[in-house]
């Protein structure tokens, strides 16, 4: 069962965006994914002194909800402290799709909401598993 409002997902990402590790680049991510039964699993980015080891907030949000069981997922919101809505970048898009799919995209930045979109809009043509075949 999804949460009420966006509203609650969007306050779990802000609340995670405080847990960011984002010394190189000072930009801190929140993400808050909700899945089909209504868990809300959430991730922040985490830098490394490498720089390119470094995870954005998406995928720890989503691996860590694959690594708790959750395998169908509804909406994701996304938070930064920015004015302009932060959407998720190409190599997230990629994962988020092949375990998300028709996910909704809720943007937001420390006051307010700022896009809404659907993930197969964010990525209209994806590699995908049967492709492989
Ligand atoms: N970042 C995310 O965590 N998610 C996004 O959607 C965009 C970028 C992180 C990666 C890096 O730690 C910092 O933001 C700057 O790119």
């Amino acid at each position: 069962m999804p949460a009420s409002d966006a509203r609650v997902l969007i306050a779990a990402a802000r609340r995670a965006r405080r847990h960011a590790h984002a010394p190189y680049s000072g930009f801190k991510v929140g993400v808050a994914l909700e899945a089909s039964d209504g868990t809300i699993i959430t991730g922040c980015n985490v830098e490394n002194a490498t720089y390119g080891l470094s995870m954005c907030a998406e995928r720890v949000a989503m691996f860590k909800a694959l690594s708790e069981g959750h395998r169908h997922f509804t909406r994701l919101a996304i938070v930064a402290d920015t004015r302009a809505a932060i959407p998720p970048c190409g190599a997230c898009r990629q994962i988020l799709w092949e375990f998300g799919g028709e996910l909704e995209v809720i943007l937001a930045n420390l006051r307010r909401e700022t896009a809404r979109h659907t993930l197969a809009d964010l990525l209209p043509v994806p590699f995908e598993d049967h492709l492989l075949k």
